[in-house]
């Protein structure tokens, strides 16, 4: 049998790899402006730290968590997903002391889901945390940070935020109730999936891509009009401050998130370029995930994105990574370029050697290995002090001697 990678899992090199550096790059820089500090959690975790975070009905947790028992009967679980790892972190590490906390984390997410464009079994997330702030400037930093990150790639004409709220217990309870009355009238003309939902997550039939549910949906009672005072000010707070710092959103009523964590502010980012996978980072608030993982009731508010489809909305990169190449004409010059090699590469100097062929086959794999620079050695550069130095870019040479050379290749861009 051929060896392959598992369904769903992919080999990133190339330019591919290059834009996931990229992206992180872009993002933790983002995280400094804002002041958020790394977490890195175990991409395992017990399989509770998610049953109990993530709900029991949710897709995530009823078919999509790859479960395993260890060789010491432990049950665990590859992590689906960032916050309720880094929650577990903050209570096990005793860190709710001393609020807020502002976190940033990036890795791989694991989740067993019909493989197609954007969507994988393993995947790349980066996320923020914003926990202890139960204000809306939380929602309202957290959503900058996100426009920020994606002005910073120049994605912002690409992407677009959606924002509702789906309030705190007590409206959505009341709205959950007159839901269900609504759609028990329509209960057999509801999708497989929502007939099921109707019963264990009704919220859920809200943003079904079913069509014949949406119809259905489209005369729903609305959660606006089941919002308490208090939920209705603070998603004005929320959206007043997106306006204040013009950031652009629309209000999209349907959105309710695939997770049962969150109250108040949920959101998506979404983009018209990926087909069916259209959300690229997504979040909200969780005032209750860190009381029902068993910590001090403290509010929550985050988001996390998918470097896979991100990486899918930017352009190859520009600038390749260029290099030195170091051509050896004869032995002696094989030996000098080895130290040769070594002393550039100690001044920061991209720079690789062709490991076998005449001149012109070495300059020809120079060329394809994507070089800028080649410089030949043979006996007579040797004893001269002096380099040819070829600029297989524009077909020009120059002869300089060591420190020349060093100094001109130093001041050169090599995209580092
Ligand atoms: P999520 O919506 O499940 O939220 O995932 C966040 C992002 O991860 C999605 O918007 C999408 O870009 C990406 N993503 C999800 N599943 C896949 C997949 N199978 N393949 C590729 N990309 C995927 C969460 O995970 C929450 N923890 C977000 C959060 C943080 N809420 C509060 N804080």
């Amino acid at each position: 049998m051929k060896l392959q990678s598992v369904r769903g899992t992919r080999d990133i090199y190339g330019d591919e790899a290059q834009l996931f550096r990229e992206i992180e790059r872009q993002f933790s820089q983002c995280a400094k402006i804002y002041d958020f500090q790394e977490i890195q959690t175990p991409i395992f975790e017990f399989t509770q730290v998610f049953k109990r975070s993530l709900g029991d009905e949710t897709d995530i947790v009823n078919k999509e968590m790859y479960t395993f028992e260890d060789r010491s009967g432990d049950s665990l679980t590859l992590r689906p997903e960032g916050t309720a790892s880094v929650v577990r972190a903050t209570i096990s590490e005793s860190l709710l002391r001393d609020l807020p906390l502002k976190l940033y984390y990036s890795g791989p997410m694991f989740r067993h889901e019909r493989p197609q464009k954007g969507r994988y079994r393993q995947f790349t997330q980066f996320g923020v945390e914003m926990i202890g702030v139960d204000d809306p400037v939380g929602d309202i930093e957290v959503l900058s940070f996100a426009w920020n990150f994606f002005k910073s790639c120049q994605l912002d004409q690409k992407v677009q935020l959606e924002i509702n709220t789906i309030g705190d217990d007590e409206s959505r309870g009341l709205y959950l109730e007159k839901l269900k009355s609504y759609l028990e009238k329509y209960k057999n003309d509801l999708s497989e999936d929502s007939q099921k939902r109707l019963i264990k997550n009704p919220l859920r039939i809200l943003d079904s891509k079913d069509q014949s549910d949406q119809k259905i949906v489209a005369g729903a009672p609305t959660l606006a009009d089941s919002l308490n005072l208090e939920s209705k000010s603070f998603f004005e707070q929320v959206v007043n401050g997106l306006e204040k710092l013009g950031l652009s959103y629309q209000l999209n009523p349907l959105l309710v998130r695939g997770l049962d964590y969150y109250c108040h502010s949920v959101f998506e980012f979404t983009t018209t370029h990926l087909g069916s996978q259209n959300a690229v980072l997504s979040g909200g608030r969780y005032n209750k995930l860190i009381e029902t993982m068993g910590g001090p009731s403290t509010p929550g508010v985050g988001w996390a994105a998918g470097t896979d489809r991100i990486a899918l909305l930017l352009e190859k990169p520009k600038k390749p990574h260029h290099t030195l190449a170091l051509i050896a004409a004869t032995d002696k010059g094989k030996d000098h370029r080895f130290q040769l090699l070594d002393e550039l590469r100690q001044e920061q100097i991209p720079s690789q050697m062709i490991y076998s062929g005449n001149i012109s086959k070495q300059l020809k794999k120079a060329n394809k290995r994507n070089c800028s620079y080649a410089l030949i050695i043979g006996d007579d550069e040797i004893e001269r002090g002096t380099y040819e130095l070829k600029n297989l870019l524009e077909g020009t040479q120059e002869t300089l001697t060591k420190s020349e050379l060093v100094s001109f290749l130093k001041k050169q861009d090599w995209g580092l």
